[in-house]
């Protein structure tokens, strides 16, 4: 009896000192953090803080411009919400890959509430429903899936792939009018998810303010934007369901979900599981068809700006394929120069210059540096894209540093390793994407030359547009280009396709 009482007391004192020595830890570690400084960034004016540094123009290459001034890692806070600017590829990469656990959330976005875009996954919070969508995308997105649209690649244009490889629509007119919903769609979702373009976000009781009240132009865009952002996840989704009580539904992902609905076993899902399904289709469907738009009209542009890069792809591509067929997925690994420029095109542009905003769901530290939890994470990859000493002459394109000896040169920082984000939050349609891209620049570039137009006395004019960052999307402004057959031959290859 004696025995036992010492043998509990011995316990109880042991577990004691430990839970103490643990109290003190967390206390001194507590300590400590809030001890750390913040990163460094521009001086806060009292109450509103940086809202004055926050850039609502060219917005990527500001942000860097700041960053040149204060380091890899800079502080702003506007009205008491902690942004950080990710400027470097090692910071980003320790932030939001190593810690994703804990830096994978997104801020609150009022606007998208406003809108009605709250049920894109790509601005919904670190949560089960997240977990969810993202799990029902991956199935139809992971790596290994994305060979069997394939051939949907070889048929489709960029645009037109995504349309039918999520809702099987394959009616050239129908899909000019289904991208232009899609890139509408994509269109509000930049303006939306641009830092710093709508006051709301900043002040979200504001949110309560009528549309009728003088200078609520926000609620009157979100009001408009909700019929829009509507047709997105419904237009073409109906068109699926309609064609299933026909029984002439082509298979699709719409389609593959849709037969779930009702069935018994493990995949049983219920009719309200029909509004998750319109949702993840939905979001492919704004996601995938601007992004991988934008990336061929950088290609465009590289073309005619580079020329000498063109006719070494040209070349690459005679050897390789020959002229009596157009390339095919089977090339992909003997065509080198053509996969560096690939990869020089995603770095060349910057399709989403700032990913899309992370948030911390508990404070960090960082090189002796303190990060806030609640903290908005802004990774500028636009500026690891540009970095010098990664990429050297960054303004220019060169497929060839990507290339040592003729061959893909490991050792050059891969551009797809962020452009396409990171962590558990990385693009899900990047595989797609860079499929899609592969193709068609492998399919055009065999087939045509891409030529800047000439003027009214013959001579080719120069094409300069203006790269617009005043979005989250960056793209080019409208240029026109001359794309002319190589040969008859090859022109001919072209009709037999279609
Ligand atoms: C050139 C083409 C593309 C680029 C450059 C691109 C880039 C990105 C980036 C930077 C992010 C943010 C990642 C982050 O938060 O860290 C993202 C997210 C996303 N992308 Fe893409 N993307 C492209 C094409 C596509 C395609 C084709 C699809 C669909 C088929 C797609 C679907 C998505 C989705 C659903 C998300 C949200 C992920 C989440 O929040 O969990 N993207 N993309």
């Amino acid at each position: 009896m004696l025995a036992t009482s010492l043998v509990d007391i011995i316990l109880s004192t042991a577990c004691l000192l430990v839970v103490a020595a643990l109290g003190a830890s967390l206390v001194r570690r507590r300590k400590e953090a809030s001890s750390m400084r913040l990163p460094p960034g521009p001086r806060p004016l009292p109450l509103i803080g940086n809202l004055f540094d926050m850039p609502t123009k060219n917005v990527a290459p500001t942000f860097h411009q700041i960053c040149r001034n204060y380091g890899d890692i800079v502080y702003l806070s506007v009205f008491g919400q902690s942004t950080v600017v990710i400027d470097s590829y090692d910071a980003a990469v320790e932030l939001l890959e190593q810690r994703s656990l804990q830096t994978s959330d997104r801020p609150r976005l009022v606007m998208a509430e406003l809108a009605g875009l709250a049920w894109e996954f790509s601005v919904e919070g670190y949560t089960p429903a997240w977990r969810r969508s993202r799990r029902t995308f991956h199935e139809f997105f992971h790596q290994g899936a994305v060979r069997q649209y394939h051939s949907t690649h070889q048929r489709e244009t960029v645009g037109g792939a995504v349309m039918d490889t999520v809702y099987g629509i394959d009616v050239v007119d129908d899909k000019n009018r289904y991208v232009a919903i899609a890139r509408r769609g994509a269109e509000i979702f930049g303006e939306i998810t641009t830092p710093g373009r709508f006051l709301v976000e900043l002040f979200p009781s504001l949110a309560g303010v009528p549309a009728w009240f003088p200078g609520a132009q926000f609620q009157r865009d979100a009001k408009a934007w909700t019929q829009e952002l509507l047709a997105v996840k419904s237009v073409a989704f109906d068109k699926v369901v309609d064609q299933m009580a026909r029984g002439c539904a082509p298979r699709c992902m719409a389609h593959d979900l849709m037969e779930r609905v009702g069935k018994g076993g493990e995949q049983d899902v219920s009719k309200e599981d029909e509004e998750h399904f319109r949702d993840v289709t939905g979001i492919a469907y704004v996601a995938g068809v601007d992004t991988t738009y934008t990336l061929m009209t950088a290609f465009f542009l590289a073309m005619i700006k580079f020329p000498d890069h063109q006719r070494r792809a040209q070349a690459e591509l005679d050897a390789v394929v020959g002229p009596d067929r157009l390339p095919d997925f089977s090339d992909r690994d003997s065509l080198s120069y053509v996969n560096a420029m690939l990869k020089e095109c995603v770095r060349w542009h910057t399709v989403l210059p700032l990913a899309i905003p992370h948030a911390t769901t508990h404070g960090q530290e960082y090189n002796g540096l303190r990060i806030p939890a609640g903290s908005v994470l802004l990774a500028n990859v636009w500026a690891m894209a540009h970095d010098p000493v990664a990429y050297p002459n960054p303004d220019s394109f060169s497929p060839e540093r990507f290339l040592k000896d003729g061959q893909l040169d490991g050792s050059v920082r891969d551009p797809l390793k962020f452009q396409f984000g990171f962590g558990r939050r990385i693009c899900p349609g990047r595989h797609y994407a860079l499929d899609s891209a592969f193709l068609m620049i492998a399919s055009v570039l065999h087939v045509f030359d891409i030529k800047p137009p000439v003027g009214q006395d013959g001579t080719p004019m120069k094409v300069d547009p203006h790269i617009n960052f005043d979005s989250a999307l960056s793209h080019p402004d409208s240029f026109q280009c001359r794309i002319v057959p190589r040969s008859p031959g090859k022109e001919a290859l072209v009709r037999q396709a279609h």
